[in-house]
């Protein structure tokens, strides 16, 4: 089986600098070695670097929209291309805005193979925001209402290009929204985890529940996991902390259980801040727990209870 490695140093959608820093700090913490390990063919396709887009106009409540447009783009093309040659694409962030080109280039695959796209998004953020709603003009707050097809750009990718169902986008660890994000997220039907619902119910169930839907439905799932996901105090190299996050333990159990489902088609790792970490410490977390998604385990064979 082989992994493709794509960089994407893109900060433009965060509001800040240091993203751009990520696929630099995944390759040093040992991405490819720890694939590698678990018998992957790893194919590192280097960092994309487009020029801004001349089509997009600069906008106040789209903060950089020829730069983050342009990457979409080139994302978008370079996901799709990874897949459609039977490659699991892994992106290295890079800010969130990245997940507009990841998963519009998923659902772009997903539909020439006749199969539907889920999304499971692990984050401290819903990221639906449009440009009207948005506090802070930060494509990086948008992503999921543009690939479900809900917030409205410029033209970034083709008017009918293939968008998510909201209600197939399973988001967990959601503990910061946005009030007008918050109406948008239930008009639009989105299964939100929040961590009252992990604190309540614990989990292993709740991602149990979710990869039953997703097998039930013959679908696709891609996996965008932020740094901000994690609780500070496990990975605190990232621009957008909110306390009370997961723990490393329910963070490992999510992608154990994601491997022994074998439905994973694609995956995020983004947010990750080196400007901001300490000592390299959340490069190193996101890893091991890209790693555990990719097959390692304690033991050498299923855990008892799963
Ligand atoms: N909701 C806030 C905004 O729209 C924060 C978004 C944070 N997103 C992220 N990917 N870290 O600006
Ligand atoms: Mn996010
Ligand atoms: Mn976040
Ligand atoms: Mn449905």
């Amino acid at each position: 089986k082989t992994v493709a490695l794509i960089g994407v140093p893109l900060e433009e959608g965060s509001g800040r600098g240091g993203c751009a820093m990520g696929p630099a700090a995944y390759r040093i913490a040992g991405i490819a070695a720890a694939l590698r390990e678990l018998g992957y063919h790893v194919e590192d396709r280097g960092d994309l670097r487009p020029e801004p887009a001349k089509d997009l106009p600069e906008m106040d409540r789209a903060r950089h929209l020829p730069v983050v447009g342009a990457f979409t783009r080139s994302i978008e093309a370079q996901t799709h291309a990874a897949a459609s040659t039977g490659a699991v694409p892994i992106l290295l962030g890079g800010d969130h805005s990245l997940s507009m080109g990841s998963v519009s280039g998923m659902a772009r695959y997903a539909s020439d193979i006749g199969r539907p796209l889920y999304v499971l998004w692990l984050d401290a953020h819903s990221d639906f925001n449009a440009p009207e709603t948005s506090p802070s003009g930060n494509i990086h707050g948008m992503p999921v209402a543009f690939f479900c097809g809900k917030a409205e750009f410029a033209p970034i990718l083709p008017a009918n290009r293939p968008f998510v169902d909201p209600h197939h986008v399973y988001q967990v660890g959601i503990r910061s929204v946005d009030e007008e994000e918050r109406k948008l997220i239930t008009d639009h039907a989105v299964n939100v985890y929040d961590m009252r619902a992990i604190d309540e119910e614990g989990m292993g169930s709740i991602v149990k529940r979710i990869l039953a839907d997703v097998r039930g439905a013959g679908a696709l799932l891609h996996v965008s996991l932020d740094v901000d996901f994690l609780d500070p105090d496990v990975a605190p190299g990232v621009g957008t902390t909110v306390p009370g996050g997961a723990t490393f333990r329910e963070a490992h159990l999510i992608m154990e259980l994601l491997h022994d489902s074998g439905l994973v088609s694609s995956l995020d790792l983004v947010e990750l801040n080196p400007f901001l970490d300490d000592r390299g410490r959340s490069a190193r977390v996101m890893v091991e727990l890209a790693a555990s998604l990719f097959g390692k385990r304690i033991l050498d064979r299923p855990t008892r209870g799963g």
